[in-house]
């Protein structure tokens, strides 16, 4: 039986969690304040907004974001990792979205000889994940990378862009910790800089555009990544305001956007200021291209037997997920024609039926779990004409 030491909080820990006991979060569109109490394994653990930290009095401690449909990923995934040997060794699972690192700690907690790559493009996330999963590092490869950097992040670990791995996981959107994290400017429940860049070494930020895009830019902003339906009207008061002074603030976005929004609407449909948080963070963060570009090259960077899962929390990230799936199950022969050509037929077999959602007692569990969308595919075939040669695995 493996033993875990008691750890105290490393220094980024508690940077990232200042009040993880008493602060309950809001996450991503429509999600509201919410406590949580106890957790899918551990009960002696209370959740705050998605924010686990053990019961002080509890042994050892487990801290971090509630990782939603855990179990499911694994038995999804599983079969992959345990192609060669039953504890995984000689596998490789990509973690695309590491975060705090609650999925990782599962597989490598349940596959003691698997290898586990973890992206994220925010640093104070890999340093919790390194902290949680340190008793792991001779398995783990972290790298601060955005997940459509895939294959550089595979040529620093020692593995080919194309047919190098068994396992992807995509856990998208922002986590709890980045909306706990007043000062990152996400929560608009919160006064803080206007920011919302999950990279801070990244340049665009919040304030960025809101002081400098022009009118019909904001709108469709707002339209696109928000589905606003003021998306004009917000616009225009935002330009309006600006000339006056530059927004700086969270607060003072929100203020706008209770004027912009008529009365009648601010009463229905959520909080005023979610669906404009929302496009302005896919904007920041450029969420939607990164995600259009990584899907794609995480279906190539599949073994034959590989499978993929990602958990959606919206719907337009979903639908691109459920697009490039959609293709990559599709046969390539021509239709009209009887039988499949040989080396035509779909690259992909599906493994959930269109998307699976979390159960009741999970969503009660831990709220972040409502709105996901969980898709999974595993790779059948070799591409007809192989785009690159695969130069096999790294050392696992
Ligand atoms: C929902 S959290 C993942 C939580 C993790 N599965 C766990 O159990 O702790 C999503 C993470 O993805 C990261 N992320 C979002 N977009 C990304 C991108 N384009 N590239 C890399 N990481 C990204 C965020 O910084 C965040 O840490």
């Amino acid at each position: 039986m493996r033993t875990r030491a008691p750890w105290s909080l490393p220094e980024p820990t508690l940077a990232y969690f200042p009040n993880a006991r008493f602060v309950p979060s809001d996450r991503d569109l429509g999600a509201g304040a919410a406590l949580e109490v106890g957790g899918s394994r551990n009960t002696d653990c209370q959740t705050w907004g998605g924010v686990t930290v053990a019961d002080p009095g509890s042994g050892p401690s487990v801290f971090g974001h509630v990782p939603v449909l855990a179990q499911r990923c694994v038995e999804l995934l599983t079969p992959a990792l345990t192609r060669y040997h039953l504890d995984g060794s000689k596998a490789v699972l990509v973690d695309a979205t590491i975060g705090a690192g609650g999925h990782a700690e599962r597989f490598l907690e349940g596959l003691p000889g698997l290898r586990l790559i973890g992206l994220d493009r925010d640093p104070t996330a890999l340093d919790i994940a390194r902290s949680r999963l340190a008793r792991f590092a001779d398995r783990l490869t972290l790298v601060h990378m955005r997940y459509d950097g895939l294959a550089a992040a595979l040529a620093e670990s020692g593995y080919a862009a194309v047919e190098s791995v068994d396992g992807m996981l995509f856990d998208l959107g922002v986590s709890s910790m980045q909306l706990d994290r007043a000062e990152r400017g996400f929560a608009y429940a919160k006064d803080a800089p206007l920011d919302m860049r999950m990279d801070p070494e990244a340049s665009l930020t919040a304030a960025d555009i809101v002081n400098t895009y022009d009118e019909a830019a904001l709108a469709d902003i707002l339209r696109r990544y928000g589905e606003e339906r003021f998306a004009r009207r917000i616009a225009a008061h935002i330009v309006r305001r600006r000339v006056e002074t530059p927004f700086t603030t969270t607060a003072e976005l929100v203020a706008v956007l209770y004027q912009a929004i008529p009365a009648p609407a601010r009463r229905t449909g959520g909080h005023p200021a979610k669906r404009t948080f929302q496009a302005l963070r896919i904007a920041v963060n450029d969420e939607l291209d990164s995600l259009r570009e990584a899907v794609p090259a995480a279906l190539d960077a599949l073994t034959v037997g590989g499978r993929i899962a990602v958990l959606a929390y919206q719907s337009l990230e979903d639908r691109i997920v459920k697009r490039v799936f959609a293709d990559a199950v599709a046969s390539r022969t021509p239709a009209g024609l009887p039988v499949e050509l040989p080396g035509h037929g779909p690259r992909f077999r599906s493994l959930t039926h269109g998307a699976e959602r979390a159960g009741a007692a999970e969503i009660e569990r831990n709220s972040r779990s409502a709105p996901v969308r969980l898709r999974a595919l595993q790779r059948v075939e070799h591409e007809v004409e192989p785009r690159q040669q695969a130069t096999g695995k790294g050392d696992s």
